[in-house]
Formats: structure tokens, C-alpha cells, sequence
């Protein structure tokens, strides 16, 4: 494979969307290069150079082709029962203590927004269980920034076919709401979309700390799940390093089931308990 040309095609990507593929896996992005390839009926990497150089918005199906979206409702159901048990109380406990009423929540690689509504559909039945004096004090932000704009279009909508939400359906049955002339669907319920805001952001750029929206970092949790497996060690190590940063205090990061923090930073986060991929920031600069 011709490496030179690869990394003109990694060049035109970052100038034309600000976003790096430079430290992601090299097989993963020949491989999903050659699939959108294939779909345009090119055969020659060189054409194909050519081809996104003329047209701009090949970039947007670029990205979309180069990542992989899988994702579900409360994926990894132990992480969502330890948070709605353990992390979200201790999370609103320390805010109450402190006066301050604004809890900020990050999701780093959101895909279509399963893991965005799934934490708001959790803080949503939680302020539901308060008091309503008690309840309209808090104010709630949960940011959800993929690479893929095609998929932060999509997490917007919050639209989801019935079928990748039937087992949950049953326990939430208040999040989800029909939608006119779509019988095979539904839409995450306005007050719980209202909790969610989405924009696009790659988080293996060292350009910015935290995303455009999130002015202040000081996030109290953030999802960095599932992402990080499809870039190299530097990458990996670079980014957490980043999100470290970015956490209040006392945050939280959770991690996908395979995943775990570099030995490199096992000084900067303690895992809150064996075999759950939550850790909590330790401070160990101040
Ligand atoms: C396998 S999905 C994981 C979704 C979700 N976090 C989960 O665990 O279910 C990986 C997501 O990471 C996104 N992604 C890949 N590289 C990224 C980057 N540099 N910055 C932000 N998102 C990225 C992809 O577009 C995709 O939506």
C-alpha cells in the first residue's frame, strides 16, 4: 500500500474537516477507505485522491465510511446500574453541598446518541423521584460530540427504530414517543432530548481542551467509551490525558468493557470498583 499516498489522503481530511486519522489504527483506515471506495465504484487510491479533492462533500461521507457506529441503549447495563446506584447520587450530593446546581456531563464519541439519552433518561427518572421545589433547582447539561456529522445529525433527531429499543421500552416507557407516519419508530421524549445538546468534535486533535460548548470543562462525568481502541497507544494515552484535564475535581470517566487506563496514568484515576469501568479523578496535581 502506498503510504505517501495515504497520508496526503490523511492530509486533505484534516485541512478540509480539522479532524486527524493520523494516530488511528492504519488497517481499520485502509480498510474503511477501500469500503467507501468500493461504494463509488473506484478502484485506484490515486483516483480516489483526485475524487475528494473536486468534490467537498465527499468529506462528510468520508467520515461517516471511515468510523464504525455500533453502539446501544445502556450498553454495558453493570456501568448504568453503578451509576444510577452510586456515581449520580454521589455526583448531586457533592454539588448540593457546594450550591451549586449545575451538573455537566460529557459523552466523547456519542455515535447516534444512545449513550447521551441513556445517562438523561436515568437523571430524568432521578429528578422525577425529588420533591418539585428541589427538582427545578437543578440544571443539567449532557454533551454528547462525535467525529461523524452524519451521526450527530441523527443523535439530534433522537429517532430510533422500535426494534433497537424494545428491551428497554418496557422500563422506560416514558422516554420514547410515537411518531406520525413512522409506525416502526419512535423519538426520545422532548424533556428528556432537552437535556442533550450535540456537536461535532474529534477528540484526537490536541488543538482544543474540551469541546467548543464546553467553555469551562470542570465536567462531572465523561463517557470516553469505545473510541480510543481504534487509535494507537500515543493517542490513547494523549486523549485521556486530556480528559483528565477536563474533569471536576472529584469526576468520573467510564471506560468501554475492554478497555482500562494506561499504566502511564495510573496515578491520575482510581477504578471505583473491580470490574466496572468507572474511575474517579484522583488529584494528584492539585
Ligand atoms: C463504536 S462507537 C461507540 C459509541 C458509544 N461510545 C458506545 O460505547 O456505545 C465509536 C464512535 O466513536 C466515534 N469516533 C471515532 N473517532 C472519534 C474521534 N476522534 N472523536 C470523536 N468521535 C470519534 C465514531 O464516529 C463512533 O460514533
Amino acid at each position: 500500500m502506498d503510504t505517501e499516498l495515504l497520508g496526503r489522503i490523511k492530509q486533505l481530511i484534516e485541512r478540509h474537516t480539522g479532524c486527524s486519522f493520523f494516530n488511528y489504527k492504519p488497517d481499520t483506515f485502509q480498510r474503511r477507505l477501500l469500503r467507501r471506495m468500493f461504494c463509488l465504484g473506484i478502484k485506484d487510491m490515486a483516483d480516489y485522491e483526485t475524487y475528494l479533492a473536486k468534490n467537498p462533500k465527499e468529506y462528510t461521507a468520508l467520515l461517516h465510511s471511515l468510523t464504525i457506529k455500533v453502539s446501544e441503549f445502556f450498553r454495558d447495563p453493570e456501568i448504568f446500574n453503578y451509576l444510577e446506584q452510586a456515581v449520580l447520587p454521589a455526583i448531586f450530593k457533592a454539588h448540593a453541598q457546594k450550591n451549586d446546581y449545575n451538573i455537566r456531563i460529557w459523552s466523547t464519541a456519542c455515535a447516534y446518541g444512545e449513550e447521551v439519552y441513556s445517562t438523561a433518561i436515568l437523571i430524568l427518572e432521578y429528578l422525577q423521584r425529588m420533591e418539585d421545589a428541589e427538582r427545578s433547582r437543578w440544571h443539567i447539561t449532557i454533551l454528547g460530540t462525535d467525529i461523524d456529522p452524519l451521526a450527530v445529525e441523527k443523535a439530534v433527531d433522537g429517532v430510533y427504530s422500535i426494534k433497537s429499543v424494545k428491551d428497554i421500552l418496557p422500563l422506560h416507557p416514558n422516554a420514547f414517543e410515537r411518531i406520525k407516519g413512522m409506525p416502526n419508530h419512535l423519538q426520545i421524549a422532548p424533556e428528556v432530548r432537552g437535556m442533550a445538546q450535540f456537536v461535532c468534535f474529534d477528540i484526537a486533535t490536541a488543538k482544543r481542551l474540551s469541546p467548543p460548548a464546553g467553555i469551562f470543562a470542570e465536567y462531572d462525568l465523561i463517557y470516553c467509551r469505545n473510541v480510543l481502541i481504534y487509535y494507537d497507544c500515543q493517542q490513547k494515552l494523549d486523549t485521556l490525558y486530556r480528559l483528565y484535564t477536563c474533569l471536576c475535581p472529584y469526576g468520573y470517566l467510564v471506560l468501554g468493557k475492554a478497555e482500562g487506563i494506561p499504566d502511564e496514568l495510573s496515578a491520575c484515576f482510581i477504578q471505583v470498583k473491580p470490574g466496572i469501568k468507572i474511575y474517579r479523578k484522583e488529584n494528584v496535581h492539585g
